[in-house]
């Protein structure tokens, strides 16, 4: 179970997941700074001006060698992808989370400076193309995952996964605690992919309306959805109630437009299952530490078993 050398002096072999409207230059760096992986999407940037802003900011504040991402949607509706990936190119940045298509093109372009293309999957028919495209690495997006979730077991998808893909694999869905870490990495994961828990932090640019309301909400607060943008994703039903829709009765959506999805999510607000375990909104400095006292101490006691 290999990680790429870009992510092998991680203090914690954990990612902050790439949340839209959520995750900036100030995440990341706290993040990265604090020894697991922050990532952001580009979309989050309103510019590929803009973008090329953040990753020199991020660079310079985070210093050489230190890892984080940035997340490319490839989609024909992301009209800046080329353009963005241009950027990333010229920053060299470690790593690529690619979501939606698997373009040999793009992995192409990140090795070639010497980076690392991780590729979010929800089930294997995604997870063959991803290999054939050519992608470092995979990150299973499971079942309670924020955004656009899954629908499987991680103990299923996982163990799938990992019998057919000897590279590494990130897994995703409901982790919020460093306990929860050491299961993934028990169940195969070479990395855990935290969003939600990393959306409830004083860095993260959701509003803090969309915060409090992630931290009250229970498990089946959460509703999976495609009536939000055309992909099926995890909503937290306060946010489908507030903007007039009735999360029993969930209208029927088209086809996956990424602008109509950007407008909606302004409102409509993502979170995953796991948000039934986040109680406050710490520093993300904080959380990591947290995460990695809690991981430390999962790990001595099942060694006291
Ligand atoms: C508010 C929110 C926004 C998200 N936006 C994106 C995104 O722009 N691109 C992406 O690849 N994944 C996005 N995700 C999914 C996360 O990257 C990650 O897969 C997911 O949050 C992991 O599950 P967890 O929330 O249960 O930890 C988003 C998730 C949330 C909660």
């Amino acid at each position: 179970m290999p990680l790429p050398p870009a992510l092998g002096a991680l203090r914690l072999p954990a990612i902050a997941a790439p949340m839209f409207l959520a995750s900036g230059p100030d995440l990341v760096v706290e993040v990265s700074g604090a020894g697991l992986m922050g990532s952001f999407p580009a979309l989050n940037c309103r510019s590929t001006t803009a973008l090329d802003d953040w990753l020199a900011e991020i660079a310079g504040r985070l210093g050489l060698g230190v890892p984080y991402g940035v997340n490319l949607i490839v989609h024909r509706s992301n009209p800046r992808l080329e353009a963005d990936l241009a950027r990333v190119v010229a920053h060299k940045v470690p790593v690529v989370i690619t979501s939606l298509g698997a373009v040999p093109d793009i992995v192409g372009a990140v090795r070639g400076y010497g980076g690392v293309v991780l590729h979010d999957v929800i089930g294997l028919r995604h997870a063959e193309k991803a290999l054939g495209a050519g992608v470092d690495g995979l990150i299973a997006v499971c079942a309670g995952a924020g955004g656009h979730a899954g629908t499987l077991s991680p103990f299923a998808f996982m163990a799938e996964l990992r019998a057919m893909f000897a590279g590494t694999i990130a897994l995703a869905g409901g982790i919020t605690t460093g306990a929860q870490i050491a299961a993934a990495q028990l169940m195969g994961a070479d990395l855990a992919y935290l969003g939600t828990r990393f959306l409830v932090t004083r860095e993260s640019l959701a509003p803090e309306a969309q915060k409090r309301m992630t931290a009250r909400a229970r498990s089946a607060d959460i509703i999976r959805t495609d009536a939000v943008s055309g992909v099926a994703g995890n909503f937290l039903r306060e946010s489908l109630i507030a903007a007039g829709l009735d999360p029993e009765a969930l209208p029927a959506h088209g086809a996956l437009d990424l602008a109509a999805e950007a407008r909606a999510w302004a409102t409509i607000w993502s979170a995953g299952q796991g948000a039934a375990t986040i109680r406050d909104i710490p520093a993300a400095a904080e959380l990591c530490a947290r995460l990695i006292a809690e991981h430390g101490a999962a790990i001595a006691a099942l060694r006291a078993v």
